[in-house]
């Protein structure tokens, strides 16, 4: 599959942020902003919003794919205050972001727990977005490329690659998240040129070629169409200004303009 091809995605993470209500209003807004965008639109709300807010989505006929941002790795149990696959399946969601920096370090998941629920998410047809990302400390002491190595191979492993096609994998240097701090374009694309590769290595070139992955970390309208540019970016996922969806759909915008662009130029 030629990098043309790459489904592309556009995904918000609303964190915890927005009642039902307001979950609904955003929808109303964005939907007639975003109607002729080609690009998918994902949207990984709070679970409480799950719900109303798909039937909204159906309501509206929006092309916006629904989500959740978190998931248990057991299919149902004693786990007070957790949330299984099946119950956001059963709620409209169809993706899930999992191994997102904030559950990596402020609720100390480990690589082998994200593995977990990412084959549970499989099993229950929910498209994973898995996160990884390097702090500021390992970037400083140039340890970018070995930690994703590690990420990657323990929260893949036991993947097969026809599962492995179905995820999508994001990018998020935890120094960028949230402070304003992106990552320079450059070093984006390097950072998803290794993740590129080392999914070609593990599961040959064409799983490689495929992979959808996306770049997070204080992108806003004014750097989307930049980091969208890079050839190794196949989308954002935008934390912060995913909650306004003005601002969300001028980042949706820039990816349709960097498309128009680049497709000028193809040649088939
Ligand atoms: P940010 O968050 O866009 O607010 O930096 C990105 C993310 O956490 O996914």
């Amino acid at each position: 599959m030629s990098p043309k091809n790459r489904p592309k995605v556009i995904a918000g993470n609303w964190k915890m942020y927005k009642t039902i209500d307001e979950a609904i209003d955003y929808v109303e807004t964005l939907t007639p902003l975003i109607k002729r965008s080609q690009g998918s639109v994902y949207l990984a709300v709070p679970f409480t919003a799950i719900y109303p807010t798909a039937q909204k989505i159906k309501e509206l006929k929006s092309p916006i794919t629904l989500g959740a941002q978190n998931m248990n790795d057991a299919s149902e149990g004693a786990f007070t205050g957790e949330i299984a696959a099946k119950m956001l399946v059963n709620a409209g969601a169809d993706f899930v972001i999992l191994g997102h920096s904030e559950r990596r370090h402020l609720f100390h998941e480990s690589d082998e727990f994200i593995n977990r629920k990412l084959k549970q998410a499989l099993r229950n047809e929910l498209q994973p977005i898995l996160c990884v990302g390097e702090t500021l400390e390992e970037r400083e002491q140039e340890k970018t490329e070995e930690v994703l190595r590690e990420q990657l191979t323990k929260s893949l492993e036991g993947i097969g690659a026809e599962a492995l096609s179905t995820l999508i994998l994001a990018y998020e240097p935890v120094w960028a998240i949230g402070t304003g701090r992106v990552a320079e374009p450059a070093d984006a694309r390097g950072a998803h040129l290794f993740c590129r590769r080392f999914l070609a290595e593990k599961w040959g070139e064409e799983a490689g070629l495929q992979a959808t992955i996306l770049y997070g970390g204080s992108v806003k309208p004014e750097n989307a169409a930049e980091l969208l540019a890079q050839e190794e970016v196949d989308g954002l996922l935008v934390g912060g200004a995913s909650l306004s969806p003005q601002l969300f759909s001028q980042i949706i915008k820039a990816y349709k303009r960097q498309k128009s662009t680049s497709s000028k130029g193809e040649t088939s």
